[in-house]
């Protein structure tokens, strides 16, 4: 709900219109540096998904959590679009500032919005680009908007306008953290006006990368020098990724063993080469992601019977419950569940290919996503061939996918590649061993034979081997429950990645400004 509008004759204010705050309220003024914390950063969070209002997989959790996990180091403040499920979120939005447009994009106005706990949202309001219904990228039939570059170029150029102080909102960063192709030209407008504010770029998934033709350059404002290899040149296209790789300060992605993934050409998807020398020269490293504290099985409301390491019976109410749910007979055998978005990166194919092995070997399999009409058909028809040992639902809510983390025995996360992967995560703290390919973030959260299973090859018989030793360990309990054990206390959480962001964030800030910051 948007409850004021900007005064466009004099300073740029907020005025709310019988809100419950005015300005001098709102925490953006009013919040003391604290003295306690000289090195306090205002950092501008640029992303298309916030887990709150909007998600399609983890980058929205991650945009979520990150924030409020810095939150006592730095004030980390996100600016996002004004997609119909933020402008129609029970939060209000006040109207703080207004931007110009340039070449082909729009001008647009710069909401505030506070949700409850205190995180600050920037609201990017532009109605003729974001305000349609379907996901942040596409139509509801799967198809992305034709104007995608024009959009997420427009969120780009308001965080460089936003940096710049344009915008005129009483509140300029010290820096800028985008999150993958939609944000990637943050830096890159920045970098092309000469800003001085360091800028981080976070790859959450390097496949998806944002290229259209150079024939886009004028629409966008893209200068001729931009076109080059040490540009956004890709393949004779631009490519929104790689702008945001080329053009910002430093460069981190979401595990140890995909940053180094992505130098080779197996995983490199045509820029191994170019982050390989990134890689050599100090400017790009990996942050594992953590889960936040709303993952704990004993006390979460999304659950029909919270329970606690060790209360194995408790799981089972939640076993039965999801098996109600997907419509699968009453069996003693092992659950296994899918929870992911259907796409080519998740291997599904994979588990399509191993579903009658899973279930002539006593198992049942539960499904829930959306993605590409292929995937999604297939996995309508996996359910149709072996009706009451394995149901699919095409759709996701959070509800359905944390009651199936707690009552399923193992998840099953095939993925060809993984930049790190929350699910695997979400499953063992809710006592769900993963069966997992061992690539990227999968590798580095899993313990083999310890706390899930992990298979090298994309392919059947190596995880049917992998399978073949879930079904082991289910048939002796106590072995089951040593593992559910020792993955229900994984020590997952956001403080091994704040230290190493904050870390960052404070090297880059005092580069800037020339002082010799920790190397
Ligand atoms: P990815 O981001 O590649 O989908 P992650 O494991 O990092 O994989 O994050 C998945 C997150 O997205 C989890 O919170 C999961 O519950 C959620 N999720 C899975 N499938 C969907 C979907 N189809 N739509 C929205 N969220 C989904
Ligand atoms: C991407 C990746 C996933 C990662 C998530 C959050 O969607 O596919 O592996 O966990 O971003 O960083």
């Amino acid at each position: 709900m948007i409850s004021a509008d900007l005064d466009t004759q004099g300073e740029r204010f907020s005025q709310p219109i019988g809100g419950p705050t005015s300005l001098v309220d709102l925490p953006n003024t009013v919040r003391p540096v604290s003295s306690q914390n000289p090195n306090r950063k205002k950092v501008l969070f640029v992303t298309s998904e916030l887990a709150d209002l909007v998600k399609t997989g983890g980058l929205g959790d991650v945009s979520a959590a990150l924030p409020r996990a810095m939150a006592h180091l730095h004030d980390v403040r996100v600016l996002i679009p004004g997609y119909p499920q933020v402008l129609e979120s029970d939060n209000p939005i006040h109207i703080i500032g207004e931007l110009g447009g340039h070449a082909a994009l729009p001008p647009c106005k710069i909401g505030r919005m506070d949700l409850k706990d205190g995180l600050v949202i920037y609201v990017l309001i532009c109605p003729e680009l974001y305000e349609r219904e379907g996901t942040p990228y596409g139509a509801n039939n799967g198809r992305d908007w034709p104007d995608n570059h024009i959009r997420f170029a427009r969120l780009g150029l308001a965080a460089a306008d936003i940096a710049a102080n344009l915008a005129q909102i009483h509140w300029c960063p010290d820096l800028v953290h985008a999150h993958d192709w939609p944000a990637g030209l943050a830096p890159a407008y920045m970098h092309w006006r000469g800003s001085r504010t360091p800028t981080l770029f976070t790859i959450h998934n390097l496949a998806y990368q944002g290229v259209v033709s150079l024939a886009s350059c004028p629409e966008l404002g893209i200068p001729e020098h931009a076109l080059q290899q040490e540009g956004m040149e890709f393949y004779g296209k631009l490519s929104f990724l790689k702008a945001g790789m080329a053009y910002s300060s430093h460069i981190t992605t979401v595990s140890a063993t995909y940053a180094q993934e992505i130098t080779t050409p197996e995983f490199g998807c045509g820029l191994d080469g170019f982050l390989a020398s990134k890689t050599q020269q100090g400017l790009l490293s990996g942050i594992p992601n953590g889960i936040d504290e709303s993952w704990e099985s004993s006390t979460d409301p999304h659950l029909t019977h919270p329970f606690n390491i060790g209360d194995w019976e408790g799981k089972a109410v939640n076993a039965a419950h999801v098996r109600n749910l997907f419509g699968l007979h009453d069996s003693t055998g092992p659950l296994f569940a899918v929870v992911s978005r259907l796409v080519y990166q998740k291997g599904l194919d994979l588990t399509e290919a191993v579903a009658s092995f899973i279930v002539e070997s006593g198992g049942q399999i539960a499904i829930i996503g959306r993605g590409e009409p292929e995937e999604e058909q297939a996995m309508r028809a996996l359910a149709l061939r072996f009706p009451g040992q394995i149901g699919v639902r095409i759709g996701f809510n959070e509800t359905d996918a944390r009651r199936m983390f707690a009552g399923s025995d193992f998840l099953l996360m095939p993925s060809r590649y993984e930049p790190c992967g929350l699910s695997q995560m979400y499953a063992q703290r809710f006592g769900s061993l993963p069966v997992a390919r061992n690539t990227g973030g999968l590798a580095d959260t899993i313990e083999d034979g310890v706390t899930g299973f992990l298979f090298n090859e994309s392919t059947v018989p190596s995880y049917e081997a992998a399978l073949s030793r879930a079904f082991k360990v289910f048939a002796y309990p106590g072995l089951l429950n040593a593992m559910r054990c020792r993955a229900m206390a994984a020590p997952f959480n956001w403080c091994q990645s704040v230290e190493p962001y904050a870390e960052l964030y404070e090297q880059l800030v005092a580069k800037t400004l020339g002082i010799s910051g920790k190397q």
